[in-house]
């Protein structure tokens, strides 16, 4: 499988760190927003980000700029029509992924392959907007995903064998560590976690335990690089919100019934780092806690 082309469809936290990982290895990227200001946002992520590999002297400048060039943003989907393998990376909604899936369809080329980083939609109701649902997969990547090695590569039941070992083997040119999964609500990954993650947030809502010591609690009793609040305010409480919610729509356990403080939140507009407050509040997106 020659791939030496890329779309990357939505630059945001997801998106923006797929379309590093690609450049950084090598491969020509095109990123596709909605808008300018889409397109600034998904820009900056890959800046901010480059740019503190190249204060931690893991990158220099030279490969930083090579790296930048490599990555050609614009707002129109048929700018992919040269790509050799697409990754969908838009907001967790199967209306809105399917609608991506069958525009993109009509525009790239019939043996391209096309991966969703969904974390919890079916991967086959995405697909079958398309001609190719054999050339369909799931490729679920970790945020950070410049820094986290595993994907989760989700085969539907009509996906082609070739193409998964062919997913399988660029995951690994990528540096990442694959895994191989069936098509079910949270993969492997997220159906463990969220039901952590909202039972914690269950603790907060009882009041059971301060944020700090249900964060120290996980991170010194049990090795976690972090706890499960400021991984919460990490991922996002609306993108959090959507899994759970997906999660629990499709197989009615309840420990994946978001706890309603999560829905009050994101209300509020504390959907974590990206809004300078969840959890914990920040200056920046990157920045340490500030209270
Ligand atoms: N982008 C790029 N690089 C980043 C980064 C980012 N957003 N955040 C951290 N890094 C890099 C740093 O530059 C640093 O690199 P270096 O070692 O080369 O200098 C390295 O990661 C370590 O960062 P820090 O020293 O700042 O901080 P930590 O050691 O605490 O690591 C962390 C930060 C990698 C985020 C770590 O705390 C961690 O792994 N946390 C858990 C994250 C996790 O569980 N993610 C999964 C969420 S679930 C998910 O994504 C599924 C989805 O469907 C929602």
């Amino acid at each position: 499988m020659l791939i030496r082309r890329v779309g990357v469809v939505g630059l945001g936290t997801m998106g923006s760190g797929i379309a590093e990982v690609l450049a950084r290895c090598g491969l020509d990227v095109v990123g596709v927003e909605v808008d300018d200001a889409g397109v600034a946002r998904g820009r900056g992520h890959i800046e901010h980000s480059t740019g503190r590999a190249v204060a931690g002297g893991k990158l220099d400048l030279e490969s930083r700029a090579a790296l930048l060039d490599r990555i050609a943003c614009t707002t129109t989907l048929t700018d992919l029509a040269d790509v050799d393998f697409v990754i969908e990376a838009v907001p967790e909604n199967l209306d809105l992924k399917a609608e991506v899936f069958a525009q993109l369809d009509k525009i790239v080329r019939p043996e391209a392959i096309f991966a969703s980083n969904t974390s919890s939609l079916s991967v086959t109701e995405i697909g079958v907007h398309t001609a190719r649902p054999g050339r369909v997969v799931g490729m679920h990547f970790f945020n950070p995903a410049p820094v986290l090695r595993l994907v989760e590569i989700v085969r539907t039941v009509v996906t082609e064998p070739d193409v998964i070992s062919g997913v399988v083997a660029f995951a690994e040119r990528l540096g990442k560590t694959p895994v191989v999964i069936g098509d079910r609500a949270g993969f492997i990954a997220n159906a463990l976690l969220f039901g952590y993650l909202n039972h914690a947030v269950g603790m907060v809502e009882h009041r059971y335990a301060t944020r700090e010591d249900l964060d120290a609690a996980m991170r010194f009793g049990c090795g976690y690089p972090m706890g499960p609040l400021a991984l919460l305010d990490l991922i996002g409480l609306d993108t959090a919100y959507e899994i759970l919610d997906s999660m629990y729509h499709q197989s009615r356990d309840r420990r994946h019934a978001p706890v309603p403080l999560l829905k009050q939140m994101i209300t509020a507009g504390m959907l974590g780092r990206k809004t300078g407050r969840g959890f914990y509040t920040y200056e920046a997106p990157d920045s340490p806690v500030v209270s």
